[in-house]
């Protein structure tokens, strides 16, 4: 494994300079407007794979955006890794508060990244991790080090709910047929702290629309008689969660699976400092369910959060004006074994039913997704867990991650195997935020471990 470090540490620089030129691609997958950038970041992958040395890549258009598929099948008795990763991005808005713009990667230092951090959308989230996967073959191949089938699965619609690449695994089920799938698109618990993420919550998302007047009209003139939807809507959110902050709809909690307090122990042994993390995010207290800690309200507890909310007039200046519909976008993260579609079903017969007669409400489901929970003793897990032993000196902490990859249960489901979740981002590092970047130590420190991720896995115990 010398030779790989070796050309690891010839090539960083060229690494760096290439992930640069990645992150230029506006890949946005939820705009219409930058469909062709996402089919250009898609060819760029698939360039990215046969330079790195992979046999068989092949670019498959969708009803979506495309997915890149590479195979590199080198022997049966060898191990097979599906390595997924998404090279789509989220829209970059609010664009004002970018410090620099947002597909002009730009590096600079910071406390938490005192060796310089990327700046760019996408660079954590996940086109960064996924690029570690891709020059970590290379140094493999080069050194001539690799002795497991790999097969890259490459998507542009993680951002938009994955729809096209669930058909796809339905469908290609025999071509990616594997052992394991190692997937880079979490964090880590800081940079002196590895962790491998053993759950992810799952999602409900729903928009509402709350109808009063069938115009809108002069509050001065129908205000105080004619139900306003805002108001209506404002209320119906807040009486979503209780004064302990759990939620209210029936049946909500029947299904969540409540970890026995040894498990709660251990988990909260993770290092946490409260005070610092109300301070990076300049609150002066936190908000969340009553009886768990910040550790647990973001990983083994479900939540429900009004993503966004319009309605009535919001220009310049005063309109008065009683508005004849309110609009709200909804998600709840979920956990295990919670349905997505029965929560959004049980959340759309409750805000119904605690809707006044005086308006109309219409709930739209948007796209979901299960959570899973991955084991700590698998072969894949011992591996993960090996190669950063070796990176970072020390054995990584089992932690579940708060945010969602739907696909990961449906890999379950069709493909049959469990996910390795070996990410190498920080929860500081903005994604899905205004500013987001990916530390070079991080970077580096992926590109340096996957390689040991395929040699332990291979069988090789040094
Ligand atoms: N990489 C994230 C998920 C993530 C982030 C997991 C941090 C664990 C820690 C992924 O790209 C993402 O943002 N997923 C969406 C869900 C999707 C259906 C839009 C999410 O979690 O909101
Ligand atoms: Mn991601
Ligand atoms: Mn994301």
């Amino acid at each position: 494994m010398e030779a790989v470090e070796a050309y690891i540490e010839k090539n960083r620089d060229r690494f760096l300079t290439e992930l640069i030129e990645f992150l230029r691609i506006p890949s946005v997958s939820a705009d219409p407007a930058h469909k062709e950038d996402v089919q250009r970041a898609a060819e760029a992958t698939k360039q990215y794979l046969l330079q790195a040395g992979v046999t068989q890549v092949n670019v498959h258009e969708t009803a979506g955006h495309p997915i890149v598929m590479g195979s590199h099948v080198l022997a049966k008795d060898y191990p097979t890794v599906v390595v997924y990763g998404h090279y789509d991005v989220q829209p970059p808005d609010p664009l004002e508060l970018w410090d620099s713009p947002p597909f002009e990667p730009l590096i600079k230092k910071t406390k938490i990244h005192p060796d310089g951090a990327i700046f760019a959308r996408g660079s954590c989230d996940d086109k960064g991790q996924l690029f570690m996967h891709v020059k970590a073959f290379e140094s493999l191949m080069q050194a001539g080090e690799l002795r497991c089938n790999v097969k890259f699965l490459f998507e542009g619609e993680e951002e938009v709910g994955s729809d096209n690449l669930e058909i796809f695994c339905r469908t290609h089920k025999d071509e990616l047929a594997c052992d394991t799938v190692l997937i880079s698109d979490t964090a880590i618990l800081d940079n002196n702290t590895p962790s491998i993420t053993t759950g992810l919550r799952g999602l409900s998302y729903v928009e509402v629309e709350v109808t009063g007047p069938n115009k809108d009209l002069h509050s001065g003139v129908f205000g105080g008689a004619v139900a306003n939807p805002v108001n209506v809507l404002a209320q119906m959110i807040a009486s979503l969660h209780d004064e302990k902050k759990r939620i209210t709809i029936p049946g909500f909690y029947d299904k969540v699976l409540e970890l026995s307090s040894e498990e709660r122990a251990e988990m909260n042994k993770a290092p946490y400092d409260e005070a610092s993390y109300m301070n990076e995010l300049n609150v002066a207290d936190l908000m969340g369910e009553e009886g768990y800690t910040t550790l647990e309200r973001t990983a083994i507890r479900p939540t429900l959060d009004v993503n966004g909310i319009w309605g009535g007039y919001t220009g310049e200046g005063a309109k008065t004006v009683l508005p004849s519909k309110a609009f709200a976008k909804i998600s709840m993260r979920l956990v295990p074994n919670q349905d997505p579609d029965e929560i959004t079903e049980l959340f759309s017969k409750h805000f119904k039913k605690i809707a006044p007669s005086s308006v109309q409400v219409k709930v739209t489901p948007h796209h979901g997704g299960k959570p899973a929970v991955t084991p700590t003793d698998s072969a894949e897990y011992a591996a993960a867990a090996k190669a950063m032993n070796k990176t970072f000196g020390k054995d990584p902490i089992p932690a579940r991650g708060g945010g969602s990859i739907p696909i990961v249960s449906l890999f379950e489901d069709v493909l049959g195997v469990k996910s390795v979740l070996m990410g190498f981002g920080l929860d500081s590092d903005d994604i899905h935020s205004p500013n987001e970047h990916f530390g070079l130590y991080n970077f580096y420190q992926g590109i340096r471990t996957i390689p040991y991720f395929y040699h332990y896995y291979a069988g090789e115990n040094d």
